[in-house]
């Protein structure tokens, strides 16, 4: 009887415990579909096919959107991640060419990794190896590749942890992805072999898998490419002006390339004798997960010591004046003397560009703070550590220098030594370069801003 009641009481146990180590659910190896809603329809090419196509970007400079200083801005990954949601996963073979490098600068190495994180948000299945990147050198670079979760290709690169070669299988067919960087391309610590001499070693290794190349190189070679390595299946490019209307035989390989900084889609059904080509269009909606990738970058920011908080040279072309007594003062100690430029001043857009930038969640990211405030990073300008209302914007001393010397004399009734700076169209066009005020003239934007005698 005892050993009957210890019987039931082992069960009893037993069943307990495996009732508490039982697995969960079992998690979804898959995420859910992001379903946008409002987005343009696929080019008819894309939605006619059906088997698998290739979507490609080229020399995204970790683009994730872009600034917005003007309507109608074009491209970005936050955009282009929705157009790329309309295709089944099953048949999309989504890649990433060469130039997705931000640059070298402390904060732009964070942005790319932010960047190439949201990359595998949007789907991208690999990612190619450009010029732009190896200039990063080996050990941001291997930094940067160490942090993709998406596979980074390279065949011609040696130095750096990067995969060869990547299978894939879409629709039941394998194809295995590469990618070359030009011959003389170069960064430190990295030595770049003959891009169709590491081709010529890698196809024979393959067996007859159809092999794509994701090549940072120009038209004439791109074309050359495929003239040298026969056997390949397709070459991507690339580092171009224009896009390829056609996609164009050498041999049995198709030659295919977008143009650059991201604004494009190139979608090519694999085999076809089309391509097409999609504009990122500035109404396209956001793609969720990206959007929250912008925040989190913006987040990091804030609370980031950056080598701009430490220097001693600013991001503007204002120089550091290496004059103790020349300093900005701000605004308000011009008004009391200058009431009739301070009144055109006042209510214009200058006056308020940090705040364009605060509404926009960007008010702590050097890449627009160098326009939209004054001096940033020169040790008398604006600091993101120590922020000084005064400077919060575009200013008189944005223009016309630093104002300490010339106030101080005027106040004591001298006449101004020339400390201030003379104002040129040149000094304008510091910040309302092509990219971000591409209808800039100076005379029809000096009539909005006009002060002064002139
Ligand atoms: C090279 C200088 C420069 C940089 C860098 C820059 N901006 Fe601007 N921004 C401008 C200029 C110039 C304008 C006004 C353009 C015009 O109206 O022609 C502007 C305007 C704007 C506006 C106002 C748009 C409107 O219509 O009200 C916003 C918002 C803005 N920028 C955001 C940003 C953000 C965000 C960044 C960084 C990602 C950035 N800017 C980087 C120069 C710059
Ligand atoms: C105490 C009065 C006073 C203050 C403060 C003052 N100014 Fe002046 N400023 C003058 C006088 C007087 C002149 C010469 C007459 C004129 O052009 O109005 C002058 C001339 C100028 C000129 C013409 C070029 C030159 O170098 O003479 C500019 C530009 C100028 N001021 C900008 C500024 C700015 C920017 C500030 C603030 C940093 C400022 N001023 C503060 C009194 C003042
Ligand atoms: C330090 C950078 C900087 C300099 C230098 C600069 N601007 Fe601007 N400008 C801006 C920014 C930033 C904006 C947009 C502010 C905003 O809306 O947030 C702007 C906006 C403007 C606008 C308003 C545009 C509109 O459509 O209303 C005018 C006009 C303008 N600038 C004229 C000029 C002229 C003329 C010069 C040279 C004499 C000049 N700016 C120099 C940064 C600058
Ligand atoms: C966007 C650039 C810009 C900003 C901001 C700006 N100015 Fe000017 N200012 C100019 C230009 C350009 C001129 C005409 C060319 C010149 O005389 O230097 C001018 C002319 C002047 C003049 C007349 C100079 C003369 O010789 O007659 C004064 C004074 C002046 N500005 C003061 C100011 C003050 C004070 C502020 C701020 C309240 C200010 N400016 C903001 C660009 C700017």
């Amino acid at each position: 009887m005892r050993l009957f009641m210890v019987f039931i009481v082992l069960i009893l146990v037993a069943t307990v415990v495996a009732l508490a180590l039982r697995p969960g659910p079992v998690p979804l190896a898959i995420r859910a579909p992001v379903v946008i809603a409002n987005l343009p329809p696929l080019p008819p090419l894309v939605a006619s096919a059906t088997g698998v196509v290739l979507a490609w970007s080229a020399h995204a400079r970790a683009g994730l959107e872009p600034c917005g200083c003007v309507a109608g801005m074009h491209g970005g990954l936050v955009r282009r991640a929705a157009l790329l949601t309309r295709m089944p996963t099953t048949r999309l073979l989504a890649v990433e060419l060469g130039g997705w490098s931000g640059g070298s600068a402390d904060y732009q190495v964070v942005k790319t990794q932010h960047y190439l994180a949201a990359l595998h948000d949007a789907g991208i299945a690999a990612i190619a190896l450009g010029a732009a990147e190896l200039r990063l050198g080996a050990p941001t670079l291997a930094r940067l590749v160490g942090s993709s979760s998406v596979p980074v290709l390279a065949a011609n690169v040696v130095g750096v942890p990067v995969q060869p070669v990547l299978r894939l299988e879409r629709s039941g067919q394998t194809f295995a992805v590469t990618a070359v960087v030009p011959a003389e391309a170069s960064g430190d610590g990295l030595t770049v072999g003959d891009p169709a001499e590491a081709l010529l070693r890698l196809l024979p290794t393959l067996h007859g898998v159809p092999l794509i190349v994701l090549a940072d190189l120009d038209e004439a070679a791109l074309s050359a490419l495929a003239r040298s390595v026969p056997g390949l299946a397709a070459v991507v490019g690339g580092n171009v002006q224009q896009p390829s209307v056609k996609p164009f035989s050498i041999g049995a390989c198709q030659v295919v390339y977008v143009a650059n900084e991201g604004k494009t889609i190139g979608w090519w059904p694999l085999g076809s004798s089309n391509v097409a080509f999609e504009l990122v269009r500035d109404a396209i909606p956001d793609h969720p997960l990206i959007r929250a990738r912008i925040r989190a970058y913006q987040e990091a920011l804030g609370t980031m010591n950056l080598s701009i908080d430490e220097r001693i040279h600013g991001l503007t072309s204002l120089s550091t004046g290496g004059d103790a007594d020349l300093r900005f003062v701000g605004d308000a100690a011009c008004t009391a003397c200058h009431a009739g430029a301070a009144a055109v001043h006042g209510p214009s857009r200058h006056a308020h560009a940090l705040a364009s930038l605060e509404r926009k969640g960007y008010a702590r990211d050097p890449e627009c703070l160098r326009c939209h405030v004054t001096g940033l990073g020169l040790p008398d300008g604006w600091r993101r550590t120590a922020p000084v209302a005064e400077l919060a914007h575009v200013s008189c001393e944005s223009c016309h220098g630093r104002g300490s010397r010339h106030v101080s004399e005027r106040a004591a009734g001298r006449p101004g030594s020339g400390s201030l700076v003379p104002v040129t169209p040149a000094t304008c066009l510091t910040c309302h370069d092509k990219e971000n005020s591409p209808a800039f003239s100076y005379d029809t934007y000096w009539t909005r801003i006009r002060h002064g005698q002139k």
